[in-house]
Formats: C-alpha cells, structure tokens, sequence
C-alpha cells in the first residue's frame, strides 16, 4: 500500500504526516492541522478522478453527525489539483486485528493467508456494537452498502472500546427524505459492483438486487462468521478477489455454501442471523433490537461481562467458559 508520491505535503492548512491507507476513493492520511494544533484523518483524492466518492461521503457524514461510532466531519475542500475530506482520526482497522494478533489454528493447513479465530467474546461484542451501528445509520435514512473488516475502526484512546464504520463512498439514501418512500426494488444488470467481494450480501452479489437495509446486516453477519470460523469465510481461502479466476470462485463460493455448512461448530446464533437477514423483504426494517439481545445472551451464557465494550486483545476466559469450552472440545 504505498503513498502516491505527487500528493503535496501540506495541504491547505493540513500538514500530511504518516500514510494510513490507499483505496478506491483515494488516500488517506493522518494531518495534522497547522493553525488549531489537531490531528485528523485527510482523505484524498484527485479532482478529475470521475468517481465522486468524497462527495457521497461529505453528504453521508453530514447526514450522521453525531451518532456515536461515525466519525466527525471536521473540513471538506479542494486545493490544486486535489480535493480533501478530514474526519476524526482512529485506531487501527479490525482487519489489521485480526491480521496481526490471532493465533494460527494449529494444525490447519497453512498457505499465505492468516488461519486465524476470534474469540466469542469479541465477536458477540462487535456485533452488538455493529448491529448498534447500522440501526443508528439505517435510522437516518442511509445505507453504508460497503461494510466489511477494513471499514470498521476501533476509537483511539481513551475511546478504543467502541468501534466505528467509516467509508461512506458507496453510502446511499434508502428513502425519500421528504416522502420517506422506500427505494423501488430493482434487478440490476451486471454493472458495477457494489461494495466488497468478500462481504456483500448473497442478493446482491448472487441475485444483482439492489442493495437495502438487509444487505448491510447480512455484511455484519458475514464479518461475524468470517471471525468466527477457523480459516475464515471459505471463498476468502485464495486471498485477493480481483483477479477473475478467483472473483468467479467467490461468486460460486458464496452462492452456494448453506448457512448451515458455512456455521457449523460455531454457536447457532450465527445461522440464524444470516438466514434471517437473506429472508428478509426488500423494504423491511430488521429487527436490529433482537439480534444484539441475541447475542449479549450468547456472551452471557459463556460467561461473559461487559460485553458492550470491544476490549483487544481479549481479557482471559472467565472459568465458565472455560469448561465450557473443553467440554466442546471434548
Ligand atoms: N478516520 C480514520 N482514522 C484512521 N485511519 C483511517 C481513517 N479513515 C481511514 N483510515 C485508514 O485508511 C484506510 C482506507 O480508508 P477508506 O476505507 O476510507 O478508503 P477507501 O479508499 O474507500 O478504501 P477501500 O477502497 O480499501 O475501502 C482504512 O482502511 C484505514 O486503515
Ligand atoms: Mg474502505
């Protein structure tokens, strides 16, 4: 992931100091502001780059000021060549977690890719706290369309246990904002992808719909799985989905695979999760209140306490689990 090298280092009043990261909709650095002394994270992009990325994401943040786990939209603006979006800046993404500080599953068969687990604990805590997320967004109209582990960053400290949802590039209104009407469902063409290979929805990558509030909750219920599950979702087991061998393996992967194969060892909460999100109507409202009931009953029923916090890496196994875990194991 390297820094385009034509990117100025100063940037209006920014002063652009480590790299954090590059992707469809530019690149983005920590900066620092040169006349408030503040620190944020500074999108960007090209002004003649045709997509309009920033623009999206200036509307949705605008759009969600204020709800916890979005970050703040501090400045917008064009300079040069350049246009530029700064928003609070956080700590690392849960993809880089789960990168760096799972432990190999010994045993598995090993290749490039991490064979790396989450613990229950962890997973039940990001997905009350992602189920919370998408309720909060969903409630002010917007759809995020492009969830995955590289768009949700844990808060830096004193803030690191709260997770937030950044990237709003495929955002999108899921209603009217003075009608409230819904979206018309459509049958896409094969057009642009929407959102991640890995994590879109089975509808919209199997069946080209258009992208609803479903889809964004069966996103998290695949980042919960992929977490979960020794390995991984099956069809990431090639790594890098753009190459069109491996693009048409998820495709078939992920069409295929039962929920019920896909989560078999791992607690039926998952399961059920992602069947009834592919069950759900093109205009519902999911039951985002039941889902983390659901799964702060799942923690509590291993044991685990303060469960709305996401803390890394996790505390040692209350005695409970423990047992409960050798008997599964057994
Ligand atoms: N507010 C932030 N604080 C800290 N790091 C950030 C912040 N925003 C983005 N990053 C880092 O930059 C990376 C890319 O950001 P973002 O997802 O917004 O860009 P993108 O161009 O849409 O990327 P992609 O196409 O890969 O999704 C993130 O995965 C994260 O590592
Ligand atoms: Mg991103």
């Amino acid at each position: 992931m390297s820094k385009p090298k034509t990117i100025p280092r100063v940037l209006g009043e920014y002063w652009l100091e480590e790299h954090l990261g590059t992707g469809s909709s530019g690149s983005v650095f920590k900066a620092y502001h040169l006349k408030k002394h503040t620190r944020v994270a500074l999108k960007v992009q090209r002004k003649t780059l045709t997509n309009a990325h920033l623009d999206k994401e200036k509307i949705a943040y605008s759009l969600l000021r204020t709800c916890k786990g979005i970050p703040t939209l501090r400045a917008t603006g064009a300079i040069g060549r350049w246009k530029y979006l700064a928003i609070g800046l956080l700590g690392p993404s849960l993809e880089s977690l789960y990168q760096k500080d799972t432990k190999p599953i010994v045993g598995f068969l090993t290749d490039t890719k991490p064979r790396a687990i989450m613990d229950l604990r962890t997973v039940c805590s990001i997905a009350i706290q992602l189920i919370s997320r998408v309720q909060s967004i969903h409630d002010r109209g917007v759809l995020h369309r492009d969830i995955h582990l590289g768009n949700c960053l844990v808060g830096l400290p004193p803030d690191e246990g709260t997770i937030y949802l950044i990237d709003f590039a495929f955002s999108n209104c899921y209603e009217d904002p003075k009608t409230g009407q819904h979206i018309p469902y459509q049958q896409r063409d094969q057009g642009p992808f929407v959102g991640n290979y890995f994590f879109t929805s089975k509808n919209v990558h199997c069946h080209l719909k258009e992208p609803a509030r479903r889809d964004d909750m069966e996103a998290v219920a695949l980042v919960l799985i992929h977490l979960l599950i020794p390995g991984g979702l099956p069809w990431t087991i090639y790594g890098d989905p753009h190459a069109n061998a491996i693009m048409d393996f998820v495709h078939a992967s992920k069409c295929y695979t039962l929920p019920e194969d896909l989560c078999r060892g791992i607690p039926s909460e998952f399961k059920d999760f992602l069947q009834d999100c592919r069950q759900l109507k093109f205009t519902a409202s999911p039951d985002y209140d039941h889902w983390k009931n659901t799964f702060r009953q799942l923690a509590q029923t291993h044991g685990f306490s303060n469960i709305d916090r996401f803390i890394w890496p996790p505390p040692p196994l209350p005695l409970e689990s423990t047992k409960t875990s050798l008997r599964l194991s057994l």
